[in-house]
C-alpha cells in the first residue's frame, strides 16, 4: 500500500439557500430541521466522526448562526435542566457540544457546492479530506465513510459514494462513467454527467454526498468556471481531477453504496427519513406504529 497521508478533518457544506424547504427555511438552515429529535446535520457530525475524523469545518452563510448555537454550549439550559435533576435531557443537550472539534468559515455568496468546498482550503490546507453534505444522511449501521477513507488509503486521489438507481431517475443527478477494480465495490470514474438524459447517461451509478478529496482539488476548483445553475460545481472539478495524473494529486475512485441513505434536502424523502427513524425509536414506536397502520388504513377506506 502507498505511503498516503492520512484523512483528518471533515468538511461540511451547509450554506445553500434551501430553496426547496421554502418558507421553512427562510430564517433556519434545512439542514437544522429535526429528523424526529435530532437536526440532520448532527447526524452527519456524528457519521464523520464514527469515521475518525474529530476535527469538522462547517461551511455556513447567511442565517446559519443556529448550527453554531448547536454545537456549542448552552449553559443556561443546561443549569435549568441540572436545577430539575434532569439528566437524561441534559445529556442528550451536552452531545452536540462534545462530538468534535468544530470549526466554522462562512461562504458568503453561495456561489455552488465547488466554491462551498475551496472556502474550507484555509482550514485544510495540504491534506485529504472529507466532504460530508449536511443534508445527506446515511444510516449509522452502514460504514460508507470508514470504506470510502480505506480506498483513498489504498489508491490515492479522490473517492466519491455512488448509489445505483432506477434508469429513468439518473436525469436528476450527477452520474458517473465507471470502470471495475479487482475490488468488487470499488471502479475507477472515467467521467461524470451532470443531469444525463436516459439516452445519454453513462451508467446507473449517480454521485451521494459523500466525497473523500485530495488537495489538489484546490487548485481545480480556482479554475473550474460556474456550470449548471451559474454555480461552481464539485462535480466539474472532479472531472477534471478524473483526467489528471496520479503524481498531480488526479485519479478519482467510487464506492459502490448499497446501504441506507437519507435525502433530507428534498421535501419526500425528509418526510420518509422522519417516519422510519420514529419507527426506530423505542421510545416513540410502541405508540406511533399502531397509529401509523391505523391512520394509512382509515386514509385508504375514505
Ligand atoms: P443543494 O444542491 O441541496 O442546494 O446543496 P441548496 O441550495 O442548499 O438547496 P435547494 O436546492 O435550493 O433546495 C447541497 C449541499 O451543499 C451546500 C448545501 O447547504 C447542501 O448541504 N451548499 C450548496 C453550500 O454550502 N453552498 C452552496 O453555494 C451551495
Amino acid at each position: 500500500m502507498a505511503d498516503y497521508q492520512p484523512v483528518l478533518k471533515a468538511v461540511v457544506p451547509a450554506a445553500g439557500l434551501g430553496t426547496r424547504f421554502l418558507p421553512a427555511t427562510k430564517a433556519t438552515p434545512k439542514e437544522m430541521l429535526p429528523v424526529v429529535d435530532k437536526p440532520a446535520i448532527q447526524y452527519v457530525v456524528e457519521e464523520a466522526v464514527s469515521a475518525g475524523l474529530h476535527d469538522v469545518l462547517m461551511i455556513t452563510g447567511r442565517s446559519k448562526r443556529s448550527i453554531e448555537d448547536h454545537f456549542d454550549r448552552a449553559y443556561e439550559l443546561e443549569e435549568a435542566l441540572r436545577a430539575k435533576g434532569d439528566e437524561q435531557r441534559l445529556a442528550a443537550v451536552r452531545e452536540s457540544s462534545d462530538l468534535a472539534t468544530m470549526h466554522y468559515v462562512r461562504q458568503g455568496d453561495p456561489r455552488g457546492l465547488g466554491h462551498a468546498v475551496h472556502c474550507a482550503r484555509g482550514h485544510v490546507g495540504n491534506e485529504p479530506f472529507a466532504v460530508l453534505l449536511g443534508d445527506d444522511m446515511i444510516d449509522a449501521r452502514d460504514k460508507l465513510l470508514t470504506r470510502m477513507i480505506e480506498v483513498r488509503q489504498r489508491y490515492g486521489g479522490s473517492v466519491v459514494a455512488l448509489q445505483e438507481v432506477a434508469p429513468d431517475q439518473v436525469s436528476s443527478y450527477g452520474c458517473a462513467a465507471i470502470t471495475g477494480t479487482d475490488e468488487d465495490d470499488v471502479v475507477r470514474i472515467t467521467d461524470l454527467v451532470e443531469k444525463p438524459s436516459v439516452e445519454e447517461a453513462p451508467s446507473n451509478w449517480i454521485i451521494i454526498g459523500r466525497y473523500v478529496c485530495d488537495p489538489a482539488v484546490f487548485d481545480v476548483l480556482e479554475k473550474t468556471p460556474p456550470g449548471r445553475g451559474g454555480e461552481i460545481q464539485l462535480t466539474d472539478a472532479l472531472r477534471t481531477l478524473a483526467d489528471t495524473p496520479a503524481e498531480e494529486g488526479g485519479g478519482v475512485y467510487g464506492v459502490k453504496f448499497r446501504g441506507r441513505r437519507y435525502d433530507t434536502g428534498n421535501k419526500l424523502e425528509y418526510l420518509r427519513t422522519v417516519v422510519q427513524f420514529a419507527s426506530e425509536r423505542d421510545d416513540l414506536a410502541p405508540e406511533f406504529m399502531p397509529w401509523l397502520r391505523e391512520f394509512v388504513a382509515r386514509h385508504d377506506a375514505s
